[in-house]
């Protein structure tokens, strides 16, 4: 909560104290877009949720949305190589992100049921980047992520924010990070839920998905010409966050 003071002298003597609270940083300045693509686990969505909070932007996972598609068709059995089958299914899929106040943040619903834990499982990770690479999927997911971004004041993460679905967007960040650093943060998040988890299942899984996510036909992963590169191999949370922030501020104060 960030807060300013207006004084006002009355008959040149007293003076009266306003104290106004201001919900978040910037209130009242411009809105913009702000996307941020990256390698897997290089913590976008932890610097995506504090930026969100700070400016009081929503924020949208986007990777979530092919994880929430990934969960539907392997419960349904739903053979994703076969073009009717996938473009059948879709049309049974809704996929809302919902505002969670305790929390802060939103969180993912899929057809009417809070996904946001189960899709972290590795069973969904195993498979997303295969599913994230087909073209009806992709379409369905970018024309869900264009609409949310309409109204700006909208902070948004993933593999192609930056270069497809908003590559008009006034600041654009692509993450990176050493690899053994990304394994090992993947690791100790993984670790808490499932203790059975090796570290060469996390690499391994890693590794599929950027070669994957980096190497499809349709919307690759790849660095927007225009976008600034944030390296948090050696960064700490805080420090990550500042640096965004002071982009950020150049961009709205443009
Ligand atoms: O960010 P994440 O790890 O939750 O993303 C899961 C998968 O979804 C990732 O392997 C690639 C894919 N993805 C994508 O293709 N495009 C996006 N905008 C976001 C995620």
């Amino acid at each position: 909560m960030h807060s300013f003071f207006i004084f006002v002298p009355i008959q040149g003597i007293a003076i009266l104290v306003i104290q106004f609270k201001l919900p978040f940083r910037g209130w009242g300045m411009k809105k913009i877009i702000v996307t941020i693509d990256g390698w897997s686990s290089t913590g976008k969505s932890t610097l995506a949720k504090q930026l969100a909070k700070a400016l009081g932007y929503i924020y949208v996972d986007s990777g979530a949305m092919y994880r929430a598609i990934t969960l539907y068709f392997l419960r349904n059995h739903v053979d994703w190589t076969d073009k009717k089958e996938v473009k059948k299914a879709l049309k049974d899929i809704n996929i809302e992100f919902q505002n969670i106040p305790a929390k802060e943040t939103s969180e993912i619903y899929l057809n009417g049921e809070n996904v946001e834990y189960v899709i972290r499982d590795l069973v969904v990770a195993e498979k997303v980047s295969e599913i994230a690479a087909i073209k009806e999927v992709r379409e369905l997911a970018v024309a869900q992520q264009k609409k949310m971004g309409e109204k700006k004041g909208i902070v948004m993460d993933g593999r192609d924010i930056g270069t497809v679905v908003f590559p008009k967007a006034e600041l654009k960040i692509f993450m990176t990070a050493d690899s053994s650093v990304r394994v090992e943060r993947r690791f100790k998040e993984l670790f808490e839920k499932n203790p059975n988890i090796t570290i060469e299942e996390i690499k391994s899984n890693l590794e599929m998905r950027d070669y994957i996510d980096s190497h499809r036909e349709i919307s690759p992963l790849k660095k927007a010409k225009d976008s600034m590169l944030l390296d948090n191999t050696t960064l700490t949370e805080k420090q990550q966050f500042q640096k965004a922030m002071e982009w950020i501020e150049k961009k709205r104060s443009a």
